[in-house]
């Protein structure tokens, strides 16, 4: 049986109203209401009591999850799905900060200036602050942790898909420029025993990097360096990764941070560019609707953009860097290698 098309004003006021998705799916996730249920077929009333919240309140969030697909609901109670899983803390690429980040009064009162960003060409953080977005970021210590984790999270899932994609076997060195954590080497590094990595980020990371890279059993082969890579890149190695960074910017700054990498880069050096493609035409494929929602999440909170293959082409070359190859991976994500020109 198909399920009957909305008649368009009930579908516009769903749309209108659909703030209450990723409030819903970040109550779940701070309230570790997936945790408490788990592999389990629970009673609300057991999930309430163990999240320590009202019988009648969570039995209601639980029924918002149903309706989300994260979890499905049974004469013996309330159980996650396969997707709801991911919202569990302890899940194999977990995604619980995520839904922690999408949630954060910071993020909220960011989203409900995003008329004015449009009408202004401003972000967010220069609206509410009068500062760039990762000092504003930075304000904010609890934020920016889970806005790291969150990236870590999201990123060691397509690691391991760059590292299938990508051979490295002939690089010893690579620097991943705006690492983070560095969450993106340690499934390149343990795919390629014999190359050595660095991860370059702002200060505000080292902690979180040390770490991660200890707890991933590669802080042997790979370091941390603090650094701003509008000011220089560490030299000389033989790949620069270049993820989720140059999205983040405006044409200005990226050719500018592009170029440091320039700089840094030998002549047999390669640059590889990760970032998700944009299609030059929408045509309404599912995944649209990442691309268009991630694209007005950089024009609010960074200045930056998606692009085109085309742009991305366009931007290299005025940095000095040649595209070579393009790189598909098994996932969203795109591997542009570029060379010094
Ligand atoms: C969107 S995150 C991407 C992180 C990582 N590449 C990934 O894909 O998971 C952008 C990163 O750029 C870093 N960053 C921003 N400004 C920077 C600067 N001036 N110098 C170095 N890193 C910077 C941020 O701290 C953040 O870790």
């Amino acid at each position: 049986m198909t399920t009957p098309e909305l008649p368009p004003p009930v579908k516009l006021s769903r749309l209108i109203m659909s703030v209450w998705v990723s409030q819903a799916l970040h109550a779940a996730a701070v309230l570790k209401i997936p945790d408490a249920l788990g592999t389990a077929t629970r009673a609300s009333a057991d999930v309430a009591r163990d999240v320590g919240a009202p019988h009648d309140t969570v039995h209601r969030l639980l029924r918002a999850l149903v309706v989300l697909e994260a979890a499905t609901e049974t004469d013996a109670g309330f159980a996650l799905t396969p997707m709801g899983a991911y919202l569990r803390a302890d899940a194999p690429d977990s995604m619980r900060n995520w839904a922690v980040l999408w949630g954060r009064p910071s993020i909220w009162s960011a989203w409900g200036r995003l008329a004015d960003s449009v009408r202004t060409g401003e972000t967010a953080p220069q609206l509410i602050a009068g500062m760039g977005t990762f000092e504003w970021v930075a304000q904010d210590p609890e934020g920016a942790d889970i806005f790291n984790r969150s990236m870590q999270e999201l990123t060691v899932r397509v690691s391991r898909a760059i590292a299938q994609a990508y051979d490295f076997s002939a690089l010893r060195t690579v620097v991943d420029v705006g690492g983070g954590h560095g969450a993106l080497l340690p499934a390149i590094l343990r795919a390629n025993p014999r190359l050595t990595g660095l991860v370059y980020d702002l200060p505000q990371c080292a902690a979180g990097a040390a770490a991660f890279l200890r707890e991933q059993g590669v802080a042997d082969r790979c370091r941390f360096e603090a650094g701003d890579f509008f000011e220089r890149v560490p030299a000389a190695a033989d790949a620069y990764l270049v993820k989720s960074v140059v999205h983040d910017w405006d044409d200005a700054k990226s050719r500018a941070l592009l170029a440091r990498c320039r700089e840094a880069m030998r002549a047999d050096s390669v640059l590889l560019l990760i970032e998700i493609l944009a299609p030059e035409r929408l045509t309404g494929a599912a995944f649209e609707s990442m691309i268009v929602g991630s694209d007005l999440n950089m024009m609010l909170m960074t200045g930056g953009k998606e692009r085109t293959e085309a742009q991305y082409r366009a931007l290299l070359e005025s940095a000095g860097l040649a595209v070579a190859r393009v790189v598909p991976t098994p996932g969203a994500m795109s591997i542009v290698e570029a060379r010094r020109n």
